[in-house]
């Protein structure tokens, strides 16, 4: 069904998350809403439906897949939670926070979904609809981001079709846009009790530490780090496909403007410099400045604290 047929697009409601369950049980690919992104997802017991996932957006089936959860206890079947790992899985999620831990032997999921590492990237997320699906479902679900390989994250089920329609099976409408905005937080979190940020996202990984555990959080030396860390982090990304200027005062002619604080621009991700707000709208400003006429894309200065850490990550990304 999935890459032949016409996607399906429904209100996330109780009829619309019943369907998508029928069909991921089957081993169909759903997009759903979460509140960072939509993601595309596939039961993560099943080759079969994770293969679809990554022939679905073109992804190298080297870059594993973040499984989503319920909470700590079906983590806890996944995976060899360290201490702090698993205080955190029980107190802060649902959370735009992914954890990379050890994989449990015998765990019962599709070898691709960890591209072969010893680890696996766990998430409960933060939403309704995400929620529901998982408690409708009997098996955790792999979800990255629901576009192509490489382009712009969708934060609206009309992102979404803009690079997979015809490619999966179903989209589950939230009718409005994703809340954060931006993927989570990836932190490793190592049996020695260390932990590595392998993508900087809505949680502020210090503050996290620091509340739970008196201080900012102890940093892993590089001579422990993993053989792939983040994979999908490494290459340029979230490309909207055009030339993109940063830390731009003012547009050419030929620039599409994406405006913060006192820098107004065609798009502004907020005229106030709420950077919440600006993480909220970024994907959205991005998708508008790729289907404008302007052939470039120019954007204004972003202030690199709180979670301007990631909205500038993912422009350098997309710049490169
Ligand atoms: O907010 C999010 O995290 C969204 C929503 C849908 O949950 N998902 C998302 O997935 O952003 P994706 O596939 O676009 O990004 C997942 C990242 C990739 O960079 C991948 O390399 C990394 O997580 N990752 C997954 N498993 C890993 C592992 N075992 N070790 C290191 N990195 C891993
Ligand atoms: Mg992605």
């Amino acid at each position: 069904m999935s890459g032949k047929n016409v996607t399906e697009v429904r209100l996330a409601d109780a009829e619309g998350i019943a369907e998508a369950a029928r069909i991921l049980e089957s081993g169909g690919l759903v997009a759903v809403p979460t509140e960072t992104v939509y993601g595309l997802a596939a039961r993560a017991d099943s080759a079969e439906a994770v293969a679809k996932i990554y022939t679905a957006k073109g992804r190298p089936d080297f870059n594993p897949l973040i499984v989503h959860v319920r909470g700590v206890e079906q983590a806890r079947e996944l995976a060899e939670l360290p201490h702090q790992a698993d205080v955190i899985a029980d107190l802060v999620w649902p959370a735009p926070l992914t954890m990379v831990v050890p994989l449990r032997p015998g765990a019962n999921l599709a070898p691709a979904v960890t591209a072969g590492l010893p680890t696996v990237a766990l998430r409960s997320p933060n939403h309704p609809v995400m929620q529901a699906l998982l408690a409708a479902c009997p098996f955790p679900l792999a979800a990255p981001s629901a576009n192509r390989s490489g382009f712009v994250s969708p934060t609206s089920a009309a992102h979404v079709l803009a690079t997979l329609d015809g490619r999966i099976d179903l989209v589950l409408d939230d009718g409005r846009p994703c809340a954060e905005g931006l993927e989570s937080t990836i932190v490793a979190i190592r049996t020695d009790g260390s932990w590595e940020e392998l993508r900087p996202g809505p949680i502020n990984l210090d503050a996290l530490h620091q509340h739970y555990w008196d201080e900012p959080y102890p940093r892993a030396g590089r001579g422990e780090r993993s053989r792939i860390e983040a994979p999908g982090q490494l290459a340029s990304h979230y490309a909207p496909g055009k030339p993109l200027r940063l830390n731009a005062e003012w547009a050419e002619p030929d620039e599409f403007l994406i405006g913060f604080g006192a820098v107004e621009g065609d798009v502004t991700l907020s005229a106030g410099g709420n950077l919440d707000e600006a993480a909220s709208r970024l994907y959205a400003a991005l998708h508008e400045a790729a289907r404008a006429p302007e052939p470039r894309i120019a954007v204004a200065p972003v202030p690199e604290k709180g979670v301007g850490r990631a909205i500038n990550d993912r422009l350098r990304r997309a710049a490169a």
